[in-house]
């Protein structure tokens, strides 16, 4: 099947504008951040006027020493394209070693996500201070731009697929 453009037969083209209707897939990013530090750096972006993608959606914690797998695996079940987890500089931990808490689990998650095919690199531990805002922004720039590059998460792209469908049908 063709059809003609400015006097050329196209290919494909039936299949390639279906294609194009698509939207671009913009990704669901989970920050746990540490209230003392990442958190901090938030507003501090915010009140520097700093851009950053809007797909971050940033979960206030008193400490990154709270973040257990089971919550970083729960983001993912309910959706997110990528998580990370923002804390204090190393040493700088208000609980003393709680940010080293959470690299670890970090660590052991990104292996689990490996295991069962979902990409441990959707999943990453940044340090920062309350000062860092800029920096905040820039980790928000990484992510969102490493989740476009890897696209949706395999536990919703289903999800996402039968939504659209329906979507198509309905319309
Ligand atoms: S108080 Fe910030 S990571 Fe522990």
């Amino acid at each position: 099947m063709y059809s003609v453009r400015n006097g050329v037969r196209v290919m494909g083209e039936v299949k390639e504008e279906a294609g194009a209707a698509q939207p671009a897939f913009e990704p669901k990013i989970v920050a746990f951040a540490c209230y003392y530090c990442a958190y901090s750096a938030a507003d501090l972006a915010g009140s520097m006027r700093l851009q950053y993608p809007p797909n971050i959606r940033i979960v206030e914690l008193p400490c990154t020493g709270k973040v257990n797998p089971q919550m970083l695996l729960k983001a993912f079940e309910e959706g997110a394209d990528g998580v990370y987890v923002a804390g204090c500089m190393e040493g700088d931990c208000h609980f003393l070693r709680g940010n080293l808490r959470a690299k670890r689990r970090v660590k052991y998650v990104k292996g689990l996500l490996d295991e069962i095919g979902v990409g441990g690199e959707r999943l990453e531990m940044f340090n920062l201070s309350s000062s860092m805002g800029p920096r905040f922004a820039q980790i928000a720039r990484e992510m969102t731009e490493r989740i476009k590059a890897l696209g949706p998460s395999p536990v919703n792209r289903k999800a996402r697929a039968s939504a659209a469908d329906e979507d198509a049908a309905g319309g």
